[in-house]
């Protein structure tokens, strides 16, 4: 069982250079790879990984067609200022096709797991000669998975998932002792920018996690407009995590006259310290009122916005 190193017994500087030592042991004179998503976790990895390895360190930013409006170009952009390549790998296709047709959260999950680990990461190392994948796994995925709430994408040995064996690669978690706090306390101390280092979570699935039934191409765009709105309006709200969910059912409404049969979108503002348990941010009404304004008149065809209310648990963060 991992050991938990808790806040209040990390050394930031001890724990960068123990990890940046076992990187260097583990990988040996060979190559690694990683995935670089613009979350902290990740974020972090990557500096570990550059120190640790330098340019035997290669950093993918993979464009699954799931990320939020402008993100792959921004994060290649951010880290390029930091002396970090970052190679954009297009794989849109090959996640919608894995998605097509499911609508069970799970088998969602599941499908974007193998398009990533196998298909897209599988052919990543194979053309790279690479043996090991570095990955930003923390204590609370792990948690979480383990303890069956939900199968965290990133998650593959502790499910008795072997990588060596089953995507021909081995994966090194640096950051597998920590929570989130820690690994802010570590990106902070590597010198990572405050638009990395203070972003609210996103989940490994990204905007996937966020829409109920079947994944496309058109429902992710609804969901990433209303995400951009919702991000927008509460960047300065000082919550842990806020967010959009494009729901399954449609419902009547009404425009300029007409029946429009159309989309809803549930908008959720958490507080929390870790993620583990959340309560709903007690957003003034004015600024409910004037997201549901903006996602109703620039989000095509959605004619019906909710505030999620209850907490965490029962419900969880996102939504699928
Ligand atoms: P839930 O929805 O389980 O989310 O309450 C807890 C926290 O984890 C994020 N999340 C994920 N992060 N891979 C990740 O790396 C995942 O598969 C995943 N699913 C949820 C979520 O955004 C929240 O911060």
């Amino acid at each position: 069982m991992i050991q938990e190193i808790p806040v209040a017994r990390l050394n930031v500087e001890e724990f960068i250079n123990t990890q940046i030592a076992a990187i260097r042991q583990a990988v040996g004179d060979g190559l690694a790879v990683n995935a670089l998503s613009g979350g902290v976790d990740s974020s972090v990895v990557t500096l570990l990984g550059h120190r640790a390895l330098g340019e035997r360190l290669k950093t993918y930013f993979i464009d699954t067609g799931l990320m939020r409006q402008g993100e792959p170009e921004w994060v290649v952009g951010l880290f390029a200022r930091l002396g970090v390549r970052v190679e954009l790998v297009p794989a849109q296709e090959e996640f919608f096709t894995a998605l097509r047709g499911l609508t069970d959260p799970e088998a969602k999950r599941e499908a974007i797991t193998q398009t990533f680990y196998r298909k897209v990461f599988g052919r990543l190392v194979r053309e790279s000669g690479a043996r090991f994948l570095l990955h930003g796994t923390n204590y609370t995925d792990v948690e979480e998975t383990v303890a069956g709430v939900k199968r965290q994408h990133n998650i593959l040995e502790q499910l008795g998932i072997d990588t060596q064996k089953e995507f021909g690669y081995r994966v090194l978690e640096p950051l597998v002792q920590l929570r989130k706090t820690g690994v802010r306390m570590v990106a902070r101390a590597l010198g990572l920018p405050r638009e990395i280092t203070e972003r609210p979570p996103f989940p490994g699935p990204a905007l996937a996690a966020r829409v109920i039934g079947e994944v496309t191409p058109e429902r992710i765009a609804l969901v990433r407009q209303a995400t951009a709105i919702v991000e927008e309006e509460l960047a300065d709200s000082g919550a842990f995590q806020y967010l959009a969910i494009l729901h399954q059912d449609m419902v009547t409404g009404i425009r300029e006259g007409k029946r429009q049969f159309g989309y809803q979108i549930e908008v959720r503002s958490w507080e929390s310290s870790d993620a583990v348990i959340a309560e709903p941010s007690r957003l003034p009404w004015e600024k409910l009122l004037r997201i549901a304004k903006r996602i109703t008149t620039e989000v095509p065809g959605v004619v019906s916005v909710t505030y999620n209310i209850a907490s965490k648990p029962p419900s969880t963060i996102e939504a699928v």
